[in-house]
């Protein structure tokens, strides 16, 4: 099969022919329709999760696809069926995992990071009872492309992590694939929404997807925040990952206030200096947020079924990338940013 693959962190990225995979026991190759191109794989791309990544190496773990094979032990039900996974691969079996918690399994495997990603034609869902979700009918793979990361990372970080409830003012810094899923998830909740970024069409997106305020990021975030919400905001997402997001975070937060870091803060950028003597004295909450369990799929899933997220409406706009042109875009994270999500069809060919 064609697969967009990369030798070396950093390196060039071409698309070369691969062995087809194989459906191991208890997994299922899955033929990639749309894949979206997530800041994650270029975090992976420069090496950010070097201790987890064996070349060469495809990237890809946000997909939406059609089942083609089945390993032994899988129910061969799902042959035919249109899935998605969420990126984080739970072994399903470990006390983690048994308590719900499956987006942390200390086993878990991650398309596009400890295995072969879906910036190809064929993809592997491991532990598949586990991992796989059907698609309703009359979710197309673009739209659904997302619930296996951004979408439903965003998801869980404004629902199970901060709690979201209505009329509460939430703080959005990144307006990006995650940002977008987070504001559309917020509003759905009827909380008051300030989107933060530096690109006024991102702004425009999120203003679309109901956010009340939308600002341009500068120094002065915290302050601008306080003095709309009168004493700051309940919640606060990072949703870009940088020091001056999550810090502007905590700072636009009034007293008892919860952050999520939902954006990645890699190691190799040092230490994160966060304002602890805030989170002391105002007793502000930080959270983490990675991926969500695919068992907590159905509660969203129901929100996309009566028109409350709009999946549509988180797209980019732009034609599906052939592999080719995703091996130029990927590496144009570092400068460039896109409104909403962009996808990758690996069915296209372009030169
Ligand atoms: N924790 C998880 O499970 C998880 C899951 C998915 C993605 N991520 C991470 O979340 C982050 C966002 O990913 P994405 O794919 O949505 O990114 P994206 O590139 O789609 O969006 C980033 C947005 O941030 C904006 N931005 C740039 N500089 C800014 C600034 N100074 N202030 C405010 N906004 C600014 C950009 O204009 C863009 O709209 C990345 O770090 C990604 O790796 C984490
Ligand atoms: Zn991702
Ligand atoms: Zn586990």
């Amino acid at each position: 099969m064609r697969a967009l693959t990369y030798a070396a962190f950093g390196g060039p990225l071409s698309v070369t022919e691969v062995p087809d995979p194989v459906a191991a026991p208890g997994a299922v190759v899955v033929d990639v329709e749309a894949s979206g191109l997530c800041r994650s794989d270029w975090h992976g791309w420069l090496g950010h999760d070097s201790d987890i990544v064996t070349f060469p190496h495809v990237p890809g773990h946000e997909f939406a696809g059609t089942v083609r094979a089945v390993g032994e032990g899988v129910d061969r039900a799902w042959l035919g069926r249109r899935v998605t996974a969420p990126f984080v691969f739970a072994c399903g079996r470990c006390p983690v995992c048994r308590r719900g918690d499956g987006q942390i399994c200390p086993h878990q495997r991650q398309p596009g990071f400890t295995d072969p990603g879906s910036f190809a034609e064929q993809v592997v869902v491991y532990a598949a009872a586990t991992n796989l979700v059907a698609l309703p009918d009359d979710v197309g793979a673009a739209e659904a492309a997302g619930l296996g990361c951004r979408v439903a990372t965003a998801y869980r970080a404004v629902t199970a992590r901060a709690g979201v409830t209505e009329g509460e003012w939430v703080v959005v810094l990144g307006c990006g694939g995650v940002g977008l899923a987070a504001i559309a998830t917020a509003a759905a909740r009827r909380a008051q929404i300030i989107a933060v970024d530096v690109s006024k069409d991102a702004l425009a997106a999120a203003a679309e997807l109901g956010a009340r305020h939308t600002l341009i990021a500068g120094d002065d975030l915290p302050e601008r925040v306080h003095a709309l919400t009168g004493g700051g905001a309940q919640v606060s997402i990072d949703a870009l990952g940088a020091v001056a997001t999550a810090r502007a975070g905590l700072l636009s937060l009034g007293r008892g206030g919860r952050h999520v870091q939902v954006g990645l803060l890699p190691a190799a950028s040092g230490p994160t200096p966060l304002p602890m003597d805030r989170v002391i004295a105002w007793e502000l909450v930080v959270l983490g947020s990675h991926g969500m369990d695919a068992r907590d799929y159905p509660p969203m899933l129901a929100e996309v079924a009566a028109g409350r997220l709009p999946l549509g409406v988180l797209l980019s706009g732009r034609a599906p990338l052939s592999l080719a042109e995703a091996a130029k875009a990927l590496p144009d994270m570092g400068s460039s940013f896109h409104r909403g999500i962009v996808l990758v069809d690996p069915r296209r060919e372009t030169k």
